[in-house]
């Protein structure tokens, strides 16, 4: 298993973090309460060292972890998904990084207060982070408590998330977590009933037709106007994708609606849409068409074929990146990549619109759609 993330998922380093942290707040809490039953005495005080010791490791882990993440990429976050359910995701995620560290420091502040000073499993004891003080011990014990049930609430709604991206939205996201691809699917399908059947049993072809359009992903093109970059998408377009039994590609047909496209801004997109520049009323779609393909790398391709914007044909190399779903499901693959073009190459530019002064000339072309086999 590679160490390193890609953009399509998680290294094993970041998953062994991810999984040890989970396993450790789950001890936390098993031992939490059941020192909270025990009578005061040698026992509870050996449970509550162990949980110190652990809480103390989740410390820092957690700064291990987050010093990786730093020197790593993170994996891209399925285009599909609405803009407020990346956010959710990324403000519960920053959430529960944050209480990874206030959590065990609030634990690591009340054992000081209360003159307990921590020991790391016996082995060296760690210095105290303040004097003594009852008021300091209460305020610590409750931002502890509560901050370690805010937590483990988080928690579960992250639990319950991933489930959705597997079961519902029927994407990587859970699985390019998982430390071993297949076992644990099985387990989550034990654990979620019926609800993963059908998934198993659509598993094997991997020959076939995938398709995407702009419900599972996004085309967007970025330009110069007036010394400043512009962004604009196109809100209609379909993407079929022919694989081989050995699931590498075989054909790339790409349809892209000229009339759809958005820039925000309605007296721009006509002009984008008059004759002087892409005429959508007599070329109303632009193509891709591709049936050569190189292997750049695992699960990269150089698609080598043929775009037509307006009535110009060129060839063009686009980089996929085609991600099969490990775990044995139904193939689904994410097309990924991005060209610089030229519009007057295109013949998008003419009258006063060839001037590259004001528009410039390079158009960079970004896509990020999900594939899923046809029906
Ligand atoms: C992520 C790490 C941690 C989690 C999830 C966690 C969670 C908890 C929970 C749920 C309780 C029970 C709260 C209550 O009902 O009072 C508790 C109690 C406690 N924790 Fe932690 N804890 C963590 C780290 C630490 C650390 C690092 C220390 C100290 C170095 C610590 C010291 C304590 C102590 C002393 C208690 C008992 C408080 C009492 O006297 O009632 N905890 N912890
Ligand atoms: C104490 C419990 C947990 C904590 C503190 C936690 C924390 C996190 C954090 C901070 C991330 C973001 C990683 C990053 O962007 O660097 C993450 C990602 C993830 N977690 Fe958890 N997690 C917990 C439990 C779980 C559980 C129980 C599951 C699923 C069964 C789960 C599934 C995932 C998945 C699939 C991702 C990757 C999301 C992606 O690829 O974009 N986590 N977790």
């Amino acid at each position: 298993m590679p160490i390193r993330n890609t953009l399509e998922r998680w290294g094993s380093v970041a998953k062994f973090f991810h999984w040890a942290i989970v396993l450790l707040v789950i001890t936390q809490f098993v031992l939490a309460l059941i020192a909270e039953d025990l009578p005061i005495g040698m026992q509870k005080l050996a449970v509550l060292a162990r949980h110190k010791s652990v809480g103390i490791t989740i410390l820092a882990l957690a700064t291990l972890r987050l010093l990786w993440r730093a020197a790593n990429r993170s994996p891209a976050m399925p285009a599909a998904m609405p803009a407020w359910e990346k956010l959710g995701a990324r403000v519960a995620h920053a959430l529960l990084y944050a209480l990874l560290f206030v959590v065990p420091l609030a634990g690591w502040i009340m054992s000081s207060a209360k003159n307990f000073p921590v020991s790391w499993f016996g082995i060296f004891q760690l210095p105290d982070l303040v004097a003594p003080s009852e008021a300091t011990f209460n305020l610590a014990h409750d931002v502890h408590e509560t901050l370690a049930f805010t937590l483990g609430g988080v928690a579960v709604l992250h639990l319950l998330a991933a489930l959705k991206h597997h079961f519902v939205n029927r994407d990587a996201v859970l699985k390019r977590m998982l430390p071993f691809a297949r076992v644990p699917v099985v387990l989550l399908l034990a654990l979620a009933g019926n609800a993963g059947v059908g998934d198993a049993a659509a598993a094997t072809p991997a020959a076939g037709v995938s398709v995407g359009d702009a419900a599972s992903g996004t085309l967007q093109f970025r330009f110069n106007q007036a010394g400043a970059d512009t962004t604009g998408a196109f809100g209609r377009f379909t993407v079929k994708l022919t694989t081989a039994a050995d699931g590498s590609p075989t054909a790339l047909a790409v349809t892209v609606a000229i009339d759809s496209l958005d820039t925000k801004d309605k007296d721009r997109d006509s002009a984008l849409r008059s004759a002087d520049l892409f005429d959508a009323k007599i070329f109303p779609g632009a193509t891709f068409v591709a049936s050569r393909f190189q292997r750049a790398a695992e699960g990269r391709y150089d698609a080598l074929g043929k775009l037509t914007i307006r009535d110009v044909t060129r060839d063009v190399t686009l980089p996929l990146a085609l991600t099969a779903t490990p775990g044995g499901g139904p193939p689904r693959w994410l097309l990924a990549g991005a060209i610089e073009i030229n519009r007057l190459d295109y013949g998008v530019g003419r009258g006063e619109m060839r001037s590259t002064e004001m528009v410039g000339n390079a158009v960079t072309v970004t896509w990020s759609v999900k594939l899923a086999p046809a029906r």
